[in-house]
């Protein structure tokens, strides 16, 4: 089975495509930071606008690098939510509308399953059942994962998602849109132990988290100081330190809850290195082994949504003809399918 998807959930417009037995055969982004970079985050309006004029010759070329005719397609993948509206359905609307006329069936894909889903692209996948810490812009979650569509939610943020924290944070440092990768930059500069910010929800049992406290406590650090560059660096790295601890400490409580020694830990902060080396660290020392997206799937991108269309293609789903989107959708009201 060969699948086209289509990812346009936020600021992202992404077409790939995916064989069961070849593996991925291509896969196009166009990142939007620029488009959104002057108003200091995403533009819903301005973000729908732009994925109308990418996603078409996205998927044109995403086709062709995969030596791919549209007769050699068994299905259309595409984002469903949730995500910004109007964004989901510009790629719900053009992935419907391309199955339709190719005669193939299309299924919406939820966005976070994507997320979790796509380290099963790497050499050595992820073993079901496992946990996975899933950490990106919009979410910080902890959850059971016994088979594919069976999500149980261990764990969330209560207010700001890890993602979220770093790019506030990175704002306050007068960092760029989105701060999240240049604040890691900026944290290699800074001193161990300079500063050192509350681990909020750390000393309490359970797998909740909570991160909005950290933008006050930068403010406090930063009140009254000059901004010198290494009070900017400093900074960084004990905002880095705080996410980073938090989660590693939260990701092994939920390892030892279930009984589990696999963890996968995906969403865009999942791109963070340090966090990577801590938790590989961590894990190892407890018996456990992590698996990673390829730093390039950590971020919004459409494999993943390939993945994740695939594997319910496989299983005989597909959506009838109405456009499918929604900008809330929980996860674990998403059906299972066998791993
Ligand atoms: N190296 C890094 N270190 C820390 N944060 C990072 C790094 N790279 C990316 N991020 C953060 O990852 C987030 C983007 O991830 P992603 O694209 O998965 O989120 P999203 O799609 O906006 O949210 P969601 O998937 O929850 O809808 C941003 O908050 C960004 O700052
Ligand atoms: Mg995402």
């Amino acid at each position: 089975m060969r699948v086209l998807a289509i990812e346009s959930s936020c600021d992202e417009s992404a077409a790939a495509v995916l064989d069961a037995r070849a593996g991925l055969l291509a896969h196009e982004l166009f990142s939007q930071v620029e488009l959104h970079r002057a108003y200091g985050g995403v533009v819903p309006e301005l973000a729908s606008r732009d994925h109308v004029r990418r996603l078409l010759p996205l998927v044109e070329r995403a086709l062709e690098r995969a030596g791919t005719a549209t007769t050699e397609l068994h299905g259309v993948a595409y984002t469903a939510g949730p995500g910004l509206i109007g964004a989901l359905l510009t790629g719900a609307s053009l992935a419907r509308s391309l199955a339709y006329a190719w005669g193939l069936p299309a299924i919406g894909v939820h966005h976070l399953e994507g997320h979790l889903l796509a380290p099963l692209l790497e050499p050595e996948p992820p073993p079901f059942p496992h946990v996975a810490l899933l950490v990106s812009g919009g979410h910080t979650l902890l959850i059971e994962v016994a088979a594919i569509g069976n999500y149980r939610v261990l764990g969330a943020s209560r207010d700001d998602a890890a993602g979220e924290a770093f790019d506030k944070t990175a704002k306050l440092l007068g960092l760029p849109y989105p701060g999240g990768p240049q604040l890691a930059l900026l944290a290699a500069e800074g001193r161990a132990g300079a500063l050192v910010f509350p681990r909020p929800m750390l000393e309490r049992a359970g797998l909740e988290f909570s991160f909005s406290g950290l933008k006050t406590a930068v403010r406090h650090a930063l009140q009254g100081r000059q901004l010198s560059a290494q009070l900017r660096a400093d900074v960084a790295r004990a905002v880095q330190e705080a996410i980073v601890e938090t989660l590693v400490a939260k990701a092994l409580r939920a390892l030892e809850y279930t009984g589990l020694t696999a963890l996968v830990v995906s969403g865009g902060v999942s791109a963070n290195r340090v966090l990577r080396e801590r938790l590989s660290e961590a894990a190892g020392g407890s018996g456990a082994r992590v698996y990673y997206p390829r730093i390039e799937f950590s971020t919004d991108n459409a494999a993943m949504i390939a993945v994740a269309g695939l594997k319910r293609l496989e299983a005989g789903q597909q959506d009838d003809l109405a456009i499918q989107a929604r900008a809330q959708w929980p996860l674990e009201s998403l059906s299972v399918v066998s791993a």
